[in-house]
């Protein structure tokens, strides 16, 4: 398995963080792109994804657009709620290489509390979703395996469903910080911190 240079992380950190980072843009799209289906309309056993004409997916019963997103967003959190606590675990028992010497004090700060908010957001969105989805009446679904009956309790749903949405804020706010630093590190000081989180 692979070990921490002092500068670098663990290649198996380097792929977790981006298949993670593309699987949490990937989530938004879906959730913008299903909040805004109706709630009537006909049922299909194939949908183009996104209605892009790149990919098309087959299913073996017709349900509505909505139905088809919905579930794909519910897969698709649940199996990225399993990598997100994998790379809480790796990054629990491989510590992550020291911040870079030339970094200020509050810059190390910032930083640091940039990356511990975003693992805390990082499990408590995929969670609050799965207790929204556990709630609701339709309950949770793995690419069409059941997994968790749906309890029927309104209030509770309505609950989860706001702290889901605040919480997609808080993540997208961290994101925004996130690719700040990333930016100031690359153009401004020039110091290779892109580096460390790629194979090269
Ligand atoms: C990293 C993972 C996730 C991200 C980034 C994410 C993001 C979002 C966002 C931004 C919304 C729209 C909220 C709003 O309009 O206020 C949403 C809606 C929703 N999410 Fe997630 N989500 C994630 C994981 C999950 C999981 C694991 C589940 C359930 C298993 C889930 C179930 C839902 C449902 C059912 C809705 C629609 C609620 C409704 O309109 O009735 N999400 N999600």
């Amino acid at each position: 398995m692979a070990t921490n240079s002092p500068s670098k992380y663990t290649k198996t950190a380097i792929v977790l963080h981006w298949l993670i980072a593309f699987g949490i843009i990937f989530m938004f799209s879906l959730a913008w792109f299903m909040e805004g289906l109706p709630k009537e309309a006909a049922k299909s056993a194939s949908f183009d994804l996104f209605d892009l004409g790149i990919y098309t997916w087959q299913l073996t019963e017709s349900v509505s657009p909505r139905s088809f997103y919905f579930n794909l967003h519910k897969s698709v959190g649940v199996t990225l709620l399993g990598l997100i606590l994998f790379r809480v675990f790796w990054r629990l028992t491989h510590p992550a290489p020291a911040l870079l010497k030339t970094m200020k004090a509050w810059e190390k700060k910032l930083a640091k509390a940039s990356h511990h908010s975003f693992y805390l957001v990082m499990i408590l969105l995929p969670v609050s979703g799965v207790l929204m989805a556990a709630y609701s009446k339709y309950g949770i679904k793995w690419f069409g395996i059941p997994l968790i009956e749906g309890l029927g309790n309104i209030e509770m749903r309505e609950f989860f469903y706001e702290v889901h949405g605040y919480l997609g804020y808080i993540l997208l706010a961290i994101f925004a910080l996130h690719l700040l630093g990333v930016i100031k590190h690359t153009f401004i000081n020039k110091d290779g911190v892109l580096k460390r989180m790629t194979f090269k």
